[in-house]
């Protein structure tokens, strides 16, 4: 008989609440896994936990547990035919992705305990935290390696502002911008088969490209072929969003000769504003008379000084602005129109919509974390479009499995 996650949540006090639980990550990361061999990699901080929860009997203390019903929104599938990782993971958007194309996570990666707890609400599993800390022979081995790594500092806003305090951006940033040399080591010990990494699309031109020439000759270096393009993410849900794509490819597996292409984008958006916004929205979304005089105000500033920034009112024909992490300040950025009323921010489930998220995704946090969330996220068919060419290229060369590898 199996026993379900939410009943072992219980039992096992399983919440999210402060950051750094890693004895949380190790105790999900075992029960994901308990029963192939990724599990020798969380038994031992799994076990630590359990003892500080349940009275230790002979036989080990999660038998009685599986197999494990995963009641969850997103479940991992059935029989997974490739192992993937999830770094930068934030609410796992590349999770949902290459759970849907059939991969199992084998490790988790998300330093932000707010983005921690929608994680686990959603995939029954608590990512690790920082990155930075976590040595890389301690995560398993898998065949792709995912994550779209920080972009404060190579977004355009992130830039401007880091220079106007006088502060370095980019590589030279101390705190964020080492993280992509995180994936570096980690690709250069586990050299899984293939990578996506996704990021904002001016690091393609950031430092006069210089940013981008260090990232592209690492993982040259490193071994992988690698392939990229600004992608828009208006092709799957009604959001203009373009963000860089790297794809790359173990040149030991695949001589650099991989027949990889990205997906070709269809001629038309297929859905517009209208389709994701919700007909009924309690006031509270509403714009307040001062922000919203506050607003037009700035805007007209701008307009007047040759800037295009202001606030943007969305077309319901249309497809919106790219949702940024800071829409919680104000919303300016996508502002929907109101008959006889000031205008209105959306809510997080239609920020949930722009990225294309499905409709049982649970938002177990307030709105300032969800718009947060959300904002940092990816236009999930989208990635799992590019997760399906990468699979292609792998399939045609017979490297996963068809059945379960497990
Ligand atoms: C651009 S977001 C990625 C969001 C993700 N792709 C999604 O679908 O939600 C980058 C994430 O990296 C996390 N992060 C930043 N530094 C980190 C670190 N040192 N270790 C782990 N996570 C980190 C941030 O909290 C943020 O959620």
């Amino acid at each position: 008989m199996s026993v379900k996650y939410s009943e072992l949540r219980k039992k096992l006090k399983i919440d999210v609440k402060k950051p750094e639980q890693s004895e949380l990550a190790y105790l999900t990361h075992f029960l994901h896994s308990a029963e192939n061999g990724v599990a020798d990699y969380y038994r031992t901080g799994a076990d630590r936990y359990a003892e500080t929860i349940v009275d230790l009997v002979e036989e080990p203390w999660y038998q009685g547990y599986l197999p494990i019903k995963w009641d969850v929104p997103f479940p991992p599938p059935e029989n997974p035919t490739f192992k993937f990782i999830d770094l930068f993971a934030g609410i796992g958007g590349f999770r949902m992705a290459f759970q849907n194309l059939g991969g199992k996570c084998v490790f988790t990666s998300e330093w932000n305990h707010y983005a921690q707890k929608t994680y686990e609400a959603n995939f029954g599993e608590v990512p690790f935290g920082d990155i930075t800390k976590i040595d890389e022979t301690e995560i398993p081995d898998h065949d792709i390696l995912v994550g779209g790594f920080p972009c404060q500092p190579f977004s355009i806003a992130g830039v401007s502002k880091k220079n106007a305090l006088g502060r370095s951006h980019g590589f030279l940033d101390e705190t964020q911008g080492t993280l992509f040399f995180d994936i570096a080591r980690i690709l250069k010990h586990k050299r899984p088969k293939a990578f996506l990494l996704e990021n904002v699309k001016n690091l393609v031109s950031h430092d006069k490209g210089k940013t981008f020439k260090i990232i592209s000759e690492t993982l040259r270096e490193l071994g992988y072929n690698i392939h990229y393009r600004v992608l828009d993410g208006k092709y799957y849900a009604p959001q203009h969003r373009e963000r860089i794509v790297i794809v790359g490819f173990d040149k030991n597996v695949f001589h650099g000769n991989e027949d990889f292409s990205f997906p070709e984008m269809s001629a038309n958006p297929p859905m517009v504003m209208e389709d994701i916004l919700d007909k009924q929205v309690e006031d509270k979304y509403t714009l307040t008379d001062n922000l919203w005089d506050y607003l037009q105000k700035y805007a007209k500033k701008h307009k007047a000084a040759g800037n295009g920034f202001g606030f943007g009112l969305v077309n319901f024909d249309g497809v919106s602005r790219t949702l940024s992490a800071r829409y919680y300040k104000d919303g300016s950025e996508i502002l929907i129109p109101q008959e006889g009323k000031n205008p209105r921010r959306l809510t997080p489930r239609e920020c949930a919509r722009l990225q294309g998220y499905p409709e049982d995704f649970k938002i177990p946090v307030s709105d300032t974390q969800a718009y947060k969330q959300f904002g940092n996220s990816v236009v999930m068919p989208l990635m799992q479009d590019v997760g399906k060419s990468i699979l292609e290229v792998i399939k045609e060369k017979q490297l996963i499995h068809v059945q379960s590898p497990f």
